[in-house]
């Protein structure tokens, strides 16, 4: 789904990807080893992908939207392998990451079946141990009001750990960001 033109304005920012880099990743990835093999599913303008490729030694990344895969592929192709791929069909095989990791995008899925099968898709692709890490934002009025004719299904703290649960997560947790009315959420694969 294409975001409107305000949205798709802030998320190619330098201001966002400011405030994903200094506030929002060290918050989601608060004591996450994300190890040598790191997913990123929906990084968008890539404003969490420039940060991982100085952490991680590999990167791979599956954004759903043609047009910027195509430019994630043009500006970070040669530091990640960029995928034009729903993140809930990966054409990745089993076991394969240390981590997966997604920002501020499950949001942007139109349904719950279909959050619930990317989450599926992390699971299967993570090695045993490996790390399922996220965050995203939770409604508002100016939330609101910035996904006019966007797709704005937010996540419900109070069911996402049983969902995660579901999909075969272990040590699953969820917790609100008091100031930053967001949610960040983590599993392991056993
Ligand atoms: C609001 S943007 C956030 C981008 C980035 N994570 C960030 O924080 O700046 C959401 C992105 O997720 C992508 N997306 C939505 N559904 C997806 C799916 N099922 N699989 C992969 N990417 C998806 C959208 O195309 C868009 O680029």
């Amino acid at each position: 789904m294409p975001m409107n033109r305000a949205h798709r304005k802030l998320c190619s920012s330098e201001e966002w990807a400011r405030t994903t880099k200094e506030r929002l990743l060290p918050w989601a990835l608060e004591h996450v080893d994300l190890g040598e093999d790191v997913l990123e599913i929906g990084p968008g303008y890539g404003a969490n992908l420039r940060v991982l490729v100085d952490q991680v030694p590999r990167v791979t990344a599956a954004e759903i939207d043609e047009g910027t895969a195509r430019l994630l592929q043009d500006k970070w192709g040669d530091r990640a392998r960029i995928l034009h791929a729903d993140g809930a069909r990966l054409p990745l095989s089993e076991g394969d990451f240390d981590s997966v990791v997604c920002f501020t995008m499950l949001h942007h899925v139109p349904t719950s079946a279909h959050q619930d099968g990317i989450f599926t898709e992390a699971y299967r692709v993570l090695r045993p141990g490996g790390v399922f890490a996220g965050s995203d934002s939770l409604d508002s009025f100016r939330f609101r009001v910035l996904h006019l004719g966007d797709t704005r299904n937010t996540l419900d703290p109070g069911t996402l750990a049983e969902r995660l649960r579901r999909a075969g997560f272990a040590e699953v947790s969820v917790d609100r960001h008091a100031e930053a009315n967001a949610l960040r959420f983590r599993g392991r694969r056993e």
